[in-house]
């Protein structure tokens, strides 16, 4: 039983010939989404959101807690990495008109996927250190409720759209 679901679902689901990297994008875009999910998680136990204080809690990631450097690192660099998958993921259905009907929201829940991306990228940055000079303007509170909670909590929906109609039309190119 466990063996048959092991055969059906994986081992027997071999990789077919043409697939190409840009194929995986949007699937890749997903686990580099997880990544900063989970790294993220573990920045929120020990980052303070202060002015004053949150330079000294990133050091202490970074220099007191045992892999705290490599997962704050992987949390910086992550974001850029993602955006060029998102980006190539875009790019390849526009330029193969995937985008057509029937696959119009699709498109759409994409396109505001790419704008959360962004505006996640944008916040994370502000909260990054040398850049917190705007607190004055937007207080810090402010920009981390937006970046750990308002944002992926918007993020996660219109993922759950985004593949509940991939789902419903099945791939362009089935594999
Ligand atoms: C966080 C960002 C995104 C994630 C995690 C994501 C994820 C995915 C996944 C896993 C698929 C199914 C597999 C595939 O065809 O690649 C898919 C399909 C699709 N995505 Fe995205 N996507 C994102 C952003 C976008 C953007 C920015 C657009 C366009 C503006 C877009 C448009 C589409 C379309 C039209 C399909 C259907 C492709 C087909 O039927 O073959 N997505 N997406």
């Amino acid at each position: 039983m466990v063996r048959e679901l092991i055969e059906t679902n994986i081992t027997r689901r071999l990789i077919p010939k043409g697939l190409s990297w840009f194929g995986c994008m949007g699937g890749l875009s997903l686990v580099a989404f997880m990544i900063q999910l989970g790294t993220g998680v573990f920045l929120m136990f020990y980052f303070i959101p202060s002015a004053t204080e949150a330079d000294a809690s990133i050091q202490k990631v970074s220099h007191s807690i045992p892999y705290g450097w490599l997962i704050h690192r992987v949390h910086a660099v992550g974001p850029h990495v993602m955006i060029g998958m998102v980006l190539s993921h875009m790019f390849r259905i526009l330029f193969k008109g995937i985008y057509r009907h029937p696959r119009e929201l699709h498109w759409v829940s994409g396109a505001c996927l790419l704008i959360l991306t962004l505006v996640m990228y944008y916040t994370g940055y502000l909260l990054s250190a040398g850049n917190r000079s705007n607190y004055s303007v937007i207080p810090i509170t402010f920009i981390y409720a937006l970046h750990i909670a308002g944002i992926p909590l918007a993020m996660g929906l219109f993922m759950g759209m985004h593949f509940f109609m991939v789902r419903k039309t099945g791939i362009y190119e089935p594999l």
